[in-house]
């Protein structure tokens, strides 16, 4: 029977949570338990004071802050503690020893803490422990071989920590654990062959540790295994056992980037085999020509070392989002039939990624359906692009992980009552319908898709019945692939018909997150939980006190800093139907925040924002950016600004737009664009820029401007967006690199002086993490602007100030041709070498420019090819670069260069370019682009995936 409960509540929210605790009954708690907690206690460091009153003496009779305490039926007429949630609650310290005495502990959670440390042997006493959920910490030190003798653990998590040494052949006596969660640490040695004797292993995830050796051929064997996961470990050179063609179960194999040699196994006789990733390892051979299992998605063998053709069986897997082949040696004819047995309904997509091979032939026309896309690049077929039409396929992609939201926007509605959290659930079927959602972050660790978007309906199908909720009181309302590959996501889930959940559904539903009660599912695979936001809600758990379990709760728990609002007063209908005077932004929830205020920038209200704009209208649209379309605005003092409004989901929370504001406001460099202020309500986050009227370089390189750039111009462009990145880089604390620099990144003002336009702003952007480092910040997933990208960046994921050495040295062979990074498939780059080696530079040279000093426009293009050399040693770094150009500057002759000295920020007190200069047709905007701005533009240290 149910012994007592001990729960500590971490609202994820950044309240703290006072715990308040109703008088006890006359049971009091098993004194061996009552000293354990206070040792746990004191080894835990308490910033948010969550602890605080957790004192001497029995936890159910005194005021311990935290502790919920149960009815004990217990022969032994102690109350036992069973349950130990201390999620996301900011701790650090470490685990005491004493968790062993909490014997009849059940549950044990510290997620997503800062504990340090190693993991106490202790733990492996408490015979009762189902779910060990460690994750999320710095936890270093080996995993103690105790932990292998608990009898009843259901749930392993210790992935995201130190945790080093390796894997102990006891864990193979965990006769009833499913899942076993220990990716992101730094284990390693070799996977104990004995793990496949666990019975009721369904999730192995070993991803991200230094683990070596072999892979054993005997995890064929292990009965009930769903998933194996082992990415980014170094199995020197091993191979993949021939065996694992015989896992009977399997809905997932992930072995991405271990160092194995050999074939790719017949992996055909696993029925329902839905993923499979091989990539980045050294497989060689030819790709087994056995069709695979119908339930395939995904098919990753990319950079391997394959031979051989591309098989024609990959033509009957109806579920197909992903065939990925690039980077090998296949040869033959492109694949001409894919997609044949794919019915394209709604989101159905499919990528075909086959560059970079030796694909020679094309055997009919290639005409997929629209919703298929292929990537040829890098293959020798490319070079009869023409003849064969299939030049769109030809050039140079990069592959972007989407991130998107349910989106489903609804017809306008009035606002709903600010303050306390009310919103439309835009899936009710009761339109305008206010109610207070529940916040959930949670992440599928594992998910057997690559394609979200068709799945979503599924997914919250699955939830949602897993929830015992009705289908659309589970909204999903964002989600962004993660390194892993990982889908991190942002849920809502809404009340039934009514405006608030019931305090004990808020209980429930929290008690299904945080106990894993969700039953499993096969494409989803596992998840975790990283936050659980109770925000109005906080309150209820004071209130369950009385009511949870009539007669069953001795003494409780919490209560919010901000609650004591009056439940009568909230419980209201509110159907409202008004029109809202600004129809877009009706659409997103209007719930005001209120606003923080930035030193140096200025916070705008929506109101100054639509006014400015003409309410947005589409008069005032200048442009149209990865976060959303850019306005021209004139604010009431009758300054012109540029407006970037961001996409409902492109940028995230609140506290990071801020943190970024923060930074930009201390950039300040005659070369950037400067900050003016930002906007951030009704939920809409908007940022103001000063207003550049002679637009984006691109604009003036194109064949439509009217006037042409003059050389000395175009060096003091080159310059000026040189000295402005220089500064990004070496002012900026901490330093900025862009990722982003291109022609149309860089804005020119009223007197054509060059600002580099977008730095740190694609920081804002949802970023996936770095493998097991600090969720949400830094990507290793290449993105960018085709033709601007490091080479060494895309193939390595190593960010390095280079790259922007490498995309501003495109910038020069713009400035010095006139023509686009890649123009019908031809990459300026090596466009120019190649005249440049054969002695004919000067033909490439934009002749738009007129006349130049040719020795100046030599120098210039030796730099700017340096900047572009393939290997990053080879650039030159950022200072030389500024140094050699304003060296150039002063050669250039005088009657050249006078009238831009000032624009240079040079020495002499010259004329500038007039103010009417009228050189473009086009509209001036503020950095327009369509697809590259999503880049991550970051502050960030090299970083080296594992
Ligand atoms: C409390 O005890 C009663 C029996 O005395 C039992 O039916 C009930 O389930 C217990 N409640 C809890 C929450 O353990
Ligand atoms: C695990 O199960 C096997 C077979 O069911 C059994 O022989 C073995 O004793 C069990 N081990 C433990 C530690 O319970
Ligand atoms: C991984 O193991 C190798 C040797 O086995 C060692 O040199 C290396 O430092 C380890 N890396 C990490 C991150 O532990
Ligand atoms: C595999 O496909 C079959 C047939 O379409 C389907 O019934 C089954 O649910 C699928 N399995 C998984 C794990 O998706
Ligand atoms: C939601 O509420 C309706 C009535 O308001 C009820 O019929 C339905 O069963 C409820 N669904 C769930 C999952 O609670």
């Amino acid at each position: 029977m149910s012994g007592g409960k001990i729960l500590l509540f971490g609202a994820a929210v950044a309240v703290s949570c006072l715990f308040l605790v109703q008088p006890a009954r006359a049971q009091i708690t098993d004194p061996s338990e009552v000293a354990a907690l206070k040792a746990i206690r004191n080894k835990l460091s308490d910033p948010m004071n969550n602890l605080r009153t957790w004192s001497d003496g029995d936890p159910c009779s005194s005021n311990w802050k935290g502790v919920i305490c149960f009815n004990s039926t217990l022969a032994d007429g102690y109350l036992h503690v069973e349950e130990l949630q201390l999620l996301k609650m900011n701790f650090s310290g470490s685990l005491a020893p004493e968790f062993g005495q909490l014997s009849y502990l059940k549950i044990l959670d510290v997620m997503w803490n800062q504990i340090s440390g190693s993991i106490p042997k202790e733990i492996g006493s408490i015979k009762s422990l189902k779910l060990l959920l460690l994750n999320g910490n710095q936890l270093s030190g080996p995993l103690p071989v105790e932990l292998g003798y608990l009898p009843n653990l259901d749930r392993i998590q210790i992935d995201t920590n130190n945790i080093s040494g390796p894997i102990p052949k006891s864990f193979a006596l965990l006769n009833k654990t499913r899942h076993f969660h220990m990716n992101n640490n730094s284990l390693s040695g070799q996977i104990p062959p004995e793990l496949s004797r666990l019975p009721s292993l369904v999730h192995l995830l070993l991803d991200n540790n230094n683990l070596t050796g072999f892979l054993p051929p005997e995890l064929s064997r292990t009965p009930s295994l769903l998933i194996l996961q082992l990415d980014n470990n170094n199995f020197s050179g091993a191979s993949i056992p021939a065996s694992y063609g015989g896992m009977a179960k399997l809905l997932k194999m992930s072995l991405r980037n271990c160092n194995l040699q050999g074939e790719v196994p017949d992996l055909s006789s696993i029925p329902q085999l839905g993923y499979l990733d091989l990539s980045q390892n050294q497989l060689t051979g030819n790709i087994p020509s056995n069709k695979l299992s119908n339930n395939i998605t995904t098919i990753d063998l990319s950079s391997n070392s394959l031979t051989g053709p591309i098989p024609e069986n990959f033509s009957r897997l109806p579920n197909l989002q992903r065939l990925s082949l690039e980077n090998n040696h296949l040869i033959g004819s492109v694949p001409t039939a894919v997609w044949k047995s794919i019915v394209f309904t709604g989101n159905r997509t499919l990528l075909l990624d086959f560059q970079n091979n030796n694909l020679t032939n094309i055997s009919t026309s290639l005409n997929p359906p629209a919703n298929v896309s292929i990537l040829l690049y890098g293959n020798p077929v490319c070079s009869n692009a023409n003849q064969l039409n299939i030049e769109q396929y030809c050039q140079y992609q990069l592959i972007n992980q989407s991130s998107g939201s349910s989106g489903n926007s609804k017809i306008s509605c009035g606002p709903c009552p600010s303050d306390q959290g009310y919103e439309y659930n835009p899936l009710s079927p009761l339109s305008c319908f206010c109610s207070i959602p529940l916040e959930v972050g949670y992440r599928l660790k594992s998910p057997g898709f690559s394609n979200f978007l068709p799945y979503m309906d599924d997914f919250d199908g699955y939830l949602s019945s897993g929830l015992e909720l009705a289908l659309y009181q589970v909204f999903i309302d964002s989600f962004i692939w993660e390194e892993g590959p990982r889908l991190r996501m942002k849920l809502k889930l809404f009340p039934n018909n009514t405006n608030l959940f019931n305090d004990s559904e808020v209980l429930r539903i929290r008690g299904m997150f945080t106990g894993w009660l969700i039953p499993d599912s096969g494409i989803f695979g596992p998840y975790e939980l990283l936050n659980f936001t109770l925000g109005f809600y906080s309150n209820v758990i004071s209130r369950s006190g009385s009511r949870l379990s009539a007669g069953a709760v001795v003494g409780i728990v919490l209560a919010s800093v901000a609650l004591a609002v009056a439940l009568s007063t909230l419980v209201t209908i509110f159907l409202m139907r008004r029109r809202f005077k600004y129809q877009a932004a009706s659409k997103r929830r209007s719930i005001s925040r209120i606003p923080i205020k930035v030193d140096g920038v200025k916070g705008f209200t929506f109101e100054e924002m639509a006014l400015a704009t003409n309410n947005f209208s589409s008069s005032s649209q200048v442009g149209q950016g990865g976060y959303g379309k850019v306005y021209r605005g004139i604010l009431a003092d009758g300054t012109v600004v540029a407006i970037k409004r961001a996409l409902e989901g492109s940028l995230q929370g609140s506290r990071e737009f801020f943190t970024e504001i923060e930074l930009l406001s201390r950039l300040h460099h005659r070369n950037l664009v400067s900050l003016v202020g930002y906007c951030d309500e009704e939920n809409e986050q908007m940022l103001v820029y000063e207003f550049m009227p002679n637009g984006t370089l691109r604009d003036h390189l194109s064949a439509k401007s009217k006037e042409a750039l003059s050389f000395a111009m175009r060096l003091s462009i080159a310059l000026g967006s040189a000295r402005g990145i220089l500064y990004l880089h070496t002012e900026a604390d901490p330093p900025i690199f862009h990722r982003d620099i291109k022609a149309s990144n860089i804005l020119l003002d009223s007197r054509f002086v060059a600002k580099v336009a977008d730095f740190g702003l694609s920081r804002l952007a949802p970023a996936p993490n770095i493998e097991g480092d600090l969720p949400g910040h830094v990507s290793t997933v290449v993105k960018g602007t085709p033709g601007y990208l490091d080479p060494e960046y895309f193939l390595t994921h190593k960010l390095t100030d280079k790259s922007d050495v490498y995309s501003l040295g495109v910038v020069f062979l713009e400035l010095l041709t006139g023509r686009q990074p890649i123009l019908h498939g031809k990459n300026i780059v090596r466009e120019v070498t190649l005249a440049y080696q054969s002695g004919m530079i000067f033909s490439a040279i934009d002749s738009r420019m007129g006349s130049y000093p040719s020795d100046c426009v030599e120098k210039f293009i030796s730099l700017a090819l340096r900047c572009c050399q393939d290997e990053t040693d080879s650039r030159p770094s950022m200072p030389e670069v500024v140094r050699e150009l304003d060296i150039l500057w002063r050669m250039t002759p005088e009657t050249d260069t006078s009238p831009l000295e000032s624009v240079v920020g040079g020495f002499k007190d010259a004329k500038a370019v007039p103010e009417s200069s009228s050189l473009v047709e086009t509209q001036p905007y503020v950095s327009s682009d369509v697809s590259g701005s999503n880049l991550i533009s970051s502050v960030i240290p090299p970083i080296t995936p594992r």
